[in-house]
């Protein structure tokens, strides 16, 4: 087991001088590209890349980081061969059963986004007994998105709104951006303050598209199983840099 056996009594964080985001997603990206560059199969990238989870789990409790959002495995995904998504469900399985306990443990909340009416119902049972037995746990929520798509959760909430709107609980003209935010499988978690996406690539890939409105997008020219400690803190570093508008201007332009 990677993950550290013993929760610390605090948190101390790694960049003293620096804002840490409280929520950080991640578009965990180059697996394939990982093996492929070592001449070994794609799934021995997706396994490689597990590990970097653990380690960035572990890396994202040290920093003080309150949330962080994991895409595991996206809508899109159904459209890779039948061995590899097979390969990809068996990761999620491996992971709840080998390392719910030890996550337990450190304090981290687990929380599932995304579709499950198409997931194999043995996965929807793991991913329940993760969410409940973590319910209470505060060091770290660690949002899995799996089997997510950002338009498809948009479509679902928009038709829970208009369900709402049929029974009479909604006035059509008093939906605004919180309601739809309500409606929406993140409806409990902050918006991402950060949003990395490794492997090089400059999009978003429908991912969490509502939510990172204000976000600050790092990308990374490494592939996932590589991440790890040193790259979280220098997106953190990165993050900390940046200046944060909203919309409005600079603190320090003075106007
Ligand atoms: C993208 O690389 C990665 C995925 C589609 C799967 C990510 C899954 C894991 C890291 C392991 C499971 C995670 C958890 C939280 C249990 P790619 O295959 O698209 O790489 P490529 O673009 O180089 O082909």
């Amino acid at each position: 087991m990677t993950f550290r056996a013993n929760q610390r009594e605090a948190t101390a964080p790694a960049e003293p001088n620096g804002r840490v985001p409280r929520h950080v997603a991640i578009i965990m990206d180059g697996n394939g590209r990982w093996a492929a560059e070592r001449g070994l199969p794609r799934t021995e990238g997706h396994r490689r890349g597990m590990e970097a989870v653990r380690r960035t789990v572990d890396a994202a409790i040290d920093l003080g980081i309150e949330t962080i959002t994991l895409f595991s495995f996206s809508s899109e995904n159904w459209s890779r061969p039948a061995a590899e998504v097979s390969f990809l469900f068996g990761l999620i399985r491996i992971f709840i059963r080998r390392d719910l306990a030890d996550l337990h443990r450190n304090g981290v909340r687990i929380t599932v986004i995304g579709e499950r009416a198409n997931v194999p119902a043995d996965i929807v049972g793991l991913i329940e007994e993760a969410e409940t037995l973590t319910a209470g746990n505060t060091r770290l929520n660690m949002v899995v998105a799996f089997n997510y798509g950002s338009r498809g959760e948009i479509v679902r909430a928009v038709r829970r709104v208009a369900e709402a709107v049929k029974r009479g609980e909604i006035d059509p003209a008093a939906i605004d951006e919180a309601t739809i935010g309500r409606h929406l499988d993140t409806a409990a978690i902050p918006d991402p303050d950060l949003l990395i996406r490794t492997s090089g690539e400059l999009r978003l890939s429908n991912f969490l598209l509502w939510q990172v409105a204000y976000s600050e997008l790092v990308f990374l020219p490494l592939y996932w199983p590589d991440f790890g400690a040193e790259a979280l803190r220098a997106a953190v570093r990165e993050f900390a840099s940046r200046d944060r508008r909203y919309g409005g201007v600079a603190a320090r332009s003075g106007a």
